[in-house]
């Protein structure tokens, strides 16, 4: 196998570019992925502060090294989540990178900062364990941008999450959803935009990746998220692409493309009718935030009591 572009040992083979590519045209590639999303998206200025927001998975960490080596300003955010020792080896990876790099990671931790960790929240709120998360961190990243003065909030989903996520959408006809799920969701309310840089890179390409560049990750995916619909729905369209190259990815970008402007119009009507949450001042339709309810009904219970129902389980 021979790289498509130096004729020299390849690497890896990405069959939706139908290119192989050597170690070091496979990581120019993803670099100018990256640039590409960026630029045709609008992301990020290089005067613009961003604050990544790393799992100590794959994903994050290649999206904060890539930004870096393009000359952005970008500083981390690991969240501990108390997700037993989950939470306890991706944060351990996080710090490794940031502090072998001499980067800044800001830290915010669920349980001391707000009292219940997300197998507590999630079972308290009566939700599955990933809406409990996936909305937490979504406040904490606010919140964490707001209090350091960041512009930019990153993620590390790549095509395969935002894939997954618009067919379940598309499944079930979410169109609110449908009108948010775009690349770059604009400031509002004072809080930052956010934007995912990764989409035009797969999973597989983030894990090799790390691996050329030598960033360890946290490979397990997290205990509370085994059997979920998400993983469901990247099966499914796995067995898409095996059989169909590129068609995660014309899915994707033809939505944005093609589909995506339908579905605005409902979804900036709803971002008319937020205003700020009674306790914490986030954006919200109602008078307290889902997040300050889920706080509420959390701290209801001990944590202790939470974590000794959780092992019985
Ligand atoms: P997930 O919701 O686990 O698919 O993660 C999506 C993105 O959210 C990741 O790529 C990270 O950018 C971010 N993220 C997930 N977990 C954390 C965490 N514990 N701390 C900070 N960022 C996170
Ligand atoms: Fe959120 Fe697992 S990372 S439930
Ligand atoms: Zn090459
Ligand atoms: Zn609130």
């Amino acid at each position: 196998m021979k790289c498509t572009v130096c004729k020299g040992p390849a690497v890896i083979d990405i069959r939706r570019h139908n290119a192989n590519f050597c170690s070091e045209h496979f990581l120019r590639l993803c670099r100018d992925q990256v640039a590409k999303a960026i630029k045709d998206f609008e992301m990020l200025r290089p005067d613009e502060r961003a604050l990544v927001a790393v799992s100590g998975g794959k994903d994050s960490l290649a999206v904060w090294d890539i930004l870096l080596e393009l000359g952005y300003q970008a500083d981390g955010l690991y969240l501990g989540l108390g997700i037993g020792d989950y939470s306890d080896a991706s944060g351990e990876m996080a710090r490794a990178f940031a502090s072998a790099r001499g980067l800044h990671l800001v830290e915010i931790d669920l349980p001391t900062d707000h009292g219940f960790d997300i197998p507590t929240g999630a079972r308290a709120a009566r939700r599955v364990p990933c809406s409990a998360c996936g909305l937490s961190k979504r406040h904490l990243f606010d919140e964490a941008a707001r209090e350091g003065g960041y512009d930019v909030v990153v993620t590390g989903h790549n095509l395969d999450d935002e894939a997954a996520v618009l067919f379940g959408n598309v499944l079930h006809w979410q169109t609110d959803y449908l009108g948010r799920q775009l690349p770059v969701l604009p400031a509002r309310h004072g809080f930052p935009r956010k934007v995912k840089p990764l989409v035009r890179l797969g999973e597989r390409e983030m894990a090799a990746y790390c691996v050329l560049r030598n960033i360890d990750y946290i490979v397990e995916e997290c205990p509370m998220a085994a059997g979920n619909k998400h993983l469901g729905y990247k099966e499914a369209l796995n067995a898409i692409e095996a059989t169909s190259p590129g068609s995660k990815h014309d899915f994707y970008f033809g939505f944005l493309a093609r589909a995506s402007a339908h579905f605005t119009t409902e979804a900036e009507a709803e971002q008319q009718e937020l205003h700020p949450c009674g306790r914490c001042g986030a954006p919200t339709p109602g008078e307290v935030c889902a997040f300050c309810r889920l706080a509420e009904r959390a701290t209801a219970v001990p944590v202790s009591l939470g974590r000794r129902a959780e092992a019985s389980r």
